[in-house]
């Protein structure tokens, strides 16, 4: 459990300076799981050491797998292939980590032992029906409170066969889950998607030597396949680098310039989002870091104007709508967000959660089914806001509060050491 911190925001004249965001998230977790999966070293640098990602550190630390810390660069990881893992002899905690818990269950679903997963009292609330379901299908044998919809979880694993599955859902967790159970077995498993998710493990797998397919409308892997050691270096993540886009263009007088962040075109709809906005956003040094696209953003204050945001885009922007919301409520006219009914399953119902934040700091907001409209243009007030434990929603409403007209107080922001363990130091430094 993080600590329960209350931390106030007062507004800022002009942010400056460079900034190095931390390691993206998802690539962190799957740089773990396929290193350790792996045979062989691998050396990992730039690695995330957020909360999320240490749940998955600490959960194949218990299925035998030896961990090196070399400074704080590096992390070498002794891979002990698909046939490696020991059974863990206590309950694995994936603490508030969808990604943990989702990506695990499709992994340990195929492995010839017994495991139980838990987590925090957010993530225990969060529907797992959508891994547990298609997980079935290929015989895997998974029970959950709920009618096996919600953790903790009991995984008896082994004895899969492979599967051809539609998700309803675009989510690169269900993709992965599936992908990584089938890859451990003998045929082909094939996941179709409404939309394209973030493709990291697809990328990762093949960076790792395995034949994985991406395909338009979905991916496939044969199994079982076979991955070799190798050194990731880990780019910043631009869900991190979001939040500090938008208060770069939402502080008068600024001019950010975030380095080495990553730029997967599954990931990057932000930047076409605040683009569309009349955001100033430019991508320099354009590169490619282990699989991965990777640029510089500068970023200067902007005028920004509402859009519409739909379709296509919201899984490409899925964890930056909290951060989005605070952009429009700046932007002059209307932002519609609609297509996002998945916001409201993540750390947090993050619809709700950010209509009462911006409400309590006089932005006109209002709740849709499937997102949320924002009137924008008339700014934002001093308030007291809350995070509802949720990382993502404490750090926009201090972005919220860098643009306001006075002090924002958020109560329940240790949660941010999820995800950015030194937000606030950054926050203070482009003020400085
Ligand atoms: C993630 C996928 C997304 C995202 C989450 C990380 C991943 O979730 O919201 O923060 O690493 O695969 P869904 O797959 O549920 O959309």
């Amino acid at each position: 459990m993080h600590k329960y911190e209350t931390r106030t925001v007062a507004p800022a004249a002009s942010l400056r300076g460079e900034i190095l965001v931390p390691g993206d998230k998802s690539i962190s977790h799957r740089a773990i799981m396929f290193a350790s999966l792996a045979k062989g070293e691998s050396r990992v640098r730039g690695l995330l050491r957020g909360e999320d990602c240490l749940s998955t550190l600490k959960a194949f630390q218990a299925m035998g797998v030896e961990v090196v810390e070399k400074g704080e660069e590096e992390l070498i990881i002794q891979g002990r292939g698909l046939d490696g893992l020991q059974e863990p002899d206590d309950v694995v905690d994936c603490g508030n980590s969808g990604t943990t818990m989702r990506l695990m269950t499709g992994i340990l679903a195929a492995q010839p032992f017994f495991s139980v997963l838990t987590g925090d009292q957010y993530l225990r609330k969060r529907p797992m029906g959508r891994v547990i379901d298609p997980l079935g299908q290929m015989g895997a044998k998974i029970l959950g409170r709920a009618g096996h919809k919600k953790a903790p979880l009991a995984i008896a694993g082994g004895n899969l066969r492979p599967t051809e599955y539609s998700s309803p859902v675009a989510s690169a967790q269900v993709k992965s889950a599936l992908l990584l159970a089938g890859m451990q077995i003998e045929g082909t498993t094939t996941v179709y998607e409404p939309h394209l998710s973030r493709d990291h493990s697809e990328r990762m797998l093949r960076y790792f030597g395995a034949e994985v397919d991406s395909f338009p409308g979905g991916a496939r892997v044969t199994g079982p396949v076979s991955l070799s050691g190798r050194e990731v270096v880990v780019p910043g993540d631009i869900s991190s680098a979001a939040f500090f886009l938008v208060a770069g263009l939402i502080v008068p007088a600024s001019e950010l310039l975030l380095k080495n962040v990553g730029v997967n075109p599954t990931r990057s709809g932000i930047i076409d989002i605040l683009q569309k906005m009349g955001g100033s956003i430019e991508l320099l040094n354009q590169r490619e870091l282990s699989g991965e696209p990777v640029a510089d953003l500068l970023v200067r204050s902007s005028q920004l104007k509402g859009i519409e945001i739909g379709g296509d885009l919201v899984p490409r922007a899925i964890d930056e709508f909290p951060v989005v919301s605070v952009a429009a409520a700046f932007a002059e006219g209307v932002t519609t967000i609609s297509d996002a009914a998945e916001l409201k399953v993540k750390e947090t119902d993050r619809i709700a959660a950010m209509c009462a934040a911006l409400g309590q700091l006089g932005a006109q907001v209002e709740p849709l089914d499937d997102g949320m409209r924002i009137t924008g243009g008339q700014g934002l007030q001093a308030g007291t806001v809350n995070s509802c434990g949720d990382h993502r929603i404490a750090m926009s409403m201090a972005v919220a509060g860098l643009g306001a007209a006075g002090e924002v107080h958020i109560e329940d922001t240790g949660c941010t050491a999820t995800s950015f363990p030194n937000f606030w130091e950054l926050l203070a430094r482009i003020q400085a």
